[in-house]
């Protein structure tokens, strides 16, 4: 039997949601059952396109929709309600990162998940990128020696806060629309958590020029219990003409190698008339056909949200939560994550270094 997926928030990112769930329909794996979306547009624009029945309010969904899991695609500080009510519904529940942006919100969560006995994941999708996966699986076997340090950059192009996500960028920044991507994946790669933060941030552009209050960029330095010791540099003001919307690196040293991954621009470039330079991360999502002709897309940002429909399936089919564990990024790793986040925006305000509790 398929899974059944509702997904609540059909924007920007939901289209992907939309896209995965439907392609695993071709497979058996999963079927998009409903879709909550309280902007009529979208609302209008998914019954179209996806032929599937949208709730205006998605306890009506989680009540009626007859769904086996819920995926959250909404804007980042409205993650929380709507999780809480779908694991009191009894669905499991994949949660767009950040999880949520206070720590408390995040332990709510976990500890909701936990008493409903239902898997909490979070779209944590560097994790699923082929070259972050060839580098923690190196670094777990030591061909790097002791991580020392490493250097991590990601910045969009100035569009996404001042008009896609205009009117919730206020309430959101680049550390928790980007930063938290590399967080994450930094302590995954070296299996440790953060221990002390220490941030600057940069106001200005955005809120002046564009009259959108938010930082530009943040500047973080994390240090991490094992020792080891990483810069995140996030900004979403790059120009509109730069050659993607996104631009990503990692690097890592330790005491035997070093290794350089950049994230975005893997060696594939264009140029058409009208569009200019521009760089391609296909890694990341490419449109492609099934072998029916049917339209589908691969790579890490479809398969990070298409690996959450697998682990229902296998809990239907008898795994545990338990046994999962470690298999996919979970509440508490959400939760270390926003540990992170909220440490580095108390040290911007108070200009002091922060200690993370553990
Ligand atoms: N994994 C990634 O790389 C990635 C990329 C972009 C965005 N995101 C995350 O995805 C989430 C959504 O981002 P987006 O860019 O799609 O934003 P968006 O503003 O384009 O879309 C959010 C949608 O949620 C809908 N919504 C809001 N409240 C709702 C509610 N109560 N019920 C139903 N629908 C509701 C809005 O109408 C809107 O259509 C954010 O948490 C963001 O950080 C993740």
């Amino acid at each position: 039997m398929p899974v059944k997926v509702g997904v609540v928030g059909a924007g920007i990112f939901g289209e992907n949601h939309l896209n995965a769930f439907r392609q695993l329909s071709y497979l058996g794996v999963a079927e998009l059952t409903a879709v909550s979306e309280v902007n009529e547009q979208r609302a209008q624009w998914v019954e179209e396109t996806y032929g599937c029945l949208v709730y205006r309010d998605y306890n009506e969904m989680f009540e009626k929709a007859g769904i086996d899991a819920v995926t959250v695609v909404t804007p980042d500080h409205l993650h929380r309600p709507i999780m809480l009510a779908a694991a009191a519904a009894g669905k499991h529940v994949l949660v767009e990162k950040p999880l949520d942006v206070t720590i408390e919100g995040c332990r709510e969560m976990v500890d909701a998940a936990k008493k409903a006995n239902v898997l909490l994941q979070v779209d944590f999708h560097k994790r699923f990128d082929p070259d972050h996966i060839a580098l923690e699986r190196r670094v777990a076997a030591g061909e790097f020696g002791k991580v020392l340090y490493g250097a991590v950059c990601m910045e969009d192009t100035i569009e996404v806060p001042s008009e896609w996500l205009r009117r919730w960028a206020p309430s959101s920044s680049p550390a928790w629309f980007l930063g938290v991507h590399f967080y994450d994946l930094v302590r995954w790669v070296i299996k440790s958590n953060a221990k002390t933060v220490f941030a600057k941030g940069h106001k200005g552009l955005l809120r002046d020029e564009h009259g959108v209050d938010t930082w530009d960029a943040i500047n973080a330095t994390v240090e991490f219990e094992n020792g080891a010791v990483f810069t995140f540099d996030t900004s979403w003001i790059l120009p509109k003409s730069f050659e993607a919307i996104v631009n990503q690196e990692i690097r890592l040293v330790g005491t035997k190698g070093m290794w350089e991954i950049d994230s975005q621009y893997r060696g594939s470039r264009s140029c058409v008339e009208g569009e200019g330079m521009r760089t391609w991360n296909n890694n990341f999502k490419r449109e492609d056909v099934d072998k029916r002709g049917r339209k589908i897309f691969r790579g890490y940002g479809i398969e990070s949200i298409e690996d959450f429909a697998y682990n229902v399936q296998a809990l239907q089919q008898g795994a545990t939560i338990e046994k999962l564990k470690g298999t996919y990024p979970d509440g508490e790793d959400g939760l270390e994550v926003t540990k992170i986040g909220v440490a580095v925006h108390e040290s911007i305000s108070t200009g002091m270094p922060v200690n993370i509790a553990p």
